[in-house]
């Protein structure tokens, strides 16, 4: 059995894709894998009730096919893989990057191959690549490594960068759904369109994103979690400055503001998806979790970090 967590951009989405660092937060919900021998690859998920085999015209098809690929033998045993998935998918908290790492995994296990968190993380970029045309890579390394960090995409062939952060305190996080779904794909083709149109302003945007993740790197280092909430308010209204926000979105932030979080904001791709907030302690998330309830379909309380 091998489970791989999603995770939460606490700081830097979209911006990461242009070259700025991004500080994501591994949580505890996400996907578990099993791989058994059978007679034929096969591919089950559950409870979305997926039983594919690689040769689908179908996207998880093609992403288990780029998995099975990475043990490229051709008398290598035939598996069925199933996958348990308890995150929702589209949703910003990087279900696609969890399954594909878990299933790796379970791959390996299957086949007795020892692969450090890293390269696992490594190795699901191609299965990453079908779903989102032009991942920055963030998803899969949380994935994989978990914990929280600031990740730097790698450019003109230099690797990217994931730099794990010490912290003094584990962060309380609520997780909410806002029922809409979003293709990252799209929302990262509307942004890199708003780049080419307006470089001057949207490259400013990005520079301000990245003096925040400076700073909450700082602020989390330092157990400050009322800063970290700040900025994370300061950071949903440049996301709201590239039409990334809902009207969902910002009403989630807001009775979550209400309810007592230190900050708010979407989190992943946005144009609906999920927002996070950040809480004092796991009393006080209950309570803002409790408040969204009625506003979002799926609410969890995830603590991360320690
Ligand atoms: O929606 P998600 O969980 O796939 O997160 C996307 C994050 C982006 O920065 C928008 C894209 C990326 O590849 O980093």
């Amino acid at each position: 059995m091998a489970f791989a967590g999603g995770k939460v951009i606490l700081f830097g989405e979209h911006a990461v894709v242009h070259g700025r660092p991004a500080l994501a937060a591994g949580i505890a919900l996400g996907v578990e894998a099993t791989a058994t021998e059978a007679d034929a690859d096969r591919f089950t998920v559950a409870p979305w009730g997926v039983d594919i085999g690689p040769d689908r015209d179908h996207d998880l098809a093609r992403a288990f096919r780029a998995a099975l690929d990475l043990h490229a033998d051709p008398n290598r045993p035939r598996y069925h893989v199933h996958a348990d998935v308890g995150i929702p998918g589209g949703a910003g908290l990087g279900c696609s990057a969890a399954m594909g790492v878990a299933v790796i995994h379970a791959l390996d296990d299957a086949r007795g191959i020892t692969r450090d968190p890293r390269d696992r993380g490594e190795a699901a970029m191609a299965w990453e690549r079908v779903f989102h045309g032009n991942p920055s890579g963030v998803d899969n390394m949380m994935a994989a490594v978990g914990g929280i960090a600031v990740y730097h995409r790698g450019h003109d062939g230099s690797p990217s960068t994931l730099d794990p952060i010490r912290v003094r305190r584990s962060l309380p996080l609520v997780v909410a759904f806002s029922g809409e779904s979003s293709s990252t794909k799209e929302m990262v083709s509307m942004v890199t369109r708003q780049y080419e149109r307006e470089p001057e302003r949207v490259g400013e945007l990005f520079d301000g994103v990245a003096s925040l993740v400076r700073n909450a790197k700082l602020a989390i280092q330092d157990g400050d979690l009322r800063a970290v909430g700040q900025l994370m308010d300061m950071n949903q209204a440049l996301l709201s400055g590239l039409m990334l926000s809902t009207e969902k979105l910002e009403a989630i932030c807001k009775v979550a503001r209400e309810a007592g979080a230190l900050g708010a904001k979407l989190t992943g791709a946005g144009g609906g998806g999920c927002a996070v907030a950040l809480c004092e302690d796991t009393e006080s998330a209950e309570r803002v979790r409790a408040a969204l309830e009625p506003l979002a379909p799926f609410t969890r309380v995830t603590e991360t970090g320690r």
